[in-house]
């Protein structure tokens, strides 16, 4: 999978968010080891709280459906470099502590940096 062919995946995912309160929509597409590529969009809620971010829709529907082993995420929202809020980043280091990530804009330009680079001296217990 092309790093280029991920971001796209993630701003095509973006039109998908589910965002009446912020307008602020973000795509998130998650490639797992074998190929696979699970897609994620923000879905905001009326009583705020229960709201969820791109990238966790991506991992959690990635391992409920049985998937374990996660190469790289490309994040995209309306702003140039998307950059994975600080709960999506503990959700990550749990799932993919080698997880390689894209940040990028509507143009389908990216940066590229990792979890560990983004969330060091994380918290972790096992
Ligand atoms: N949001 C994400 O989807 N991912 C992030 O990493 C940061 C924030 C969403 C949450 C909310 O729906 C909107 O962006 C504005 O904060």
């Amino acid at each position: 999978m092309d790093d280029r062919e991920l971001v796209r995946m993630a701003n095509e995912a973006r039109e998908r968010a589910y965002v009446p309160y912020s307008g602020f929509k973000v795509g998130a597409a998650l490639l797992c080891t074998d190929g696979s590529v699970f897609t994620g969009v923000n879905i905001e809620n009326a009583a705020f709280g229960p709201s969820v971010c791109a990238e966790r829709t991506a991992f959690f529907k990635a391992i409920s459906e049985g998937y374990k082993d996660f190469v790289k995420i490309a994040v995209t929202c309306d702003h140039a470099y998307c950059q994975p809020c600080g709960v999506c980043r503990q959700v990550m280091i749990e799932h993919a502590p080698d997880l390689e990530i894209l940040m990028g804009n509507p143009n389908g330009e990216f940066k590229r940096t990792t979890i560990r680079e983004l969330l060091p001296e994380a918290f972790e217990t096992i």
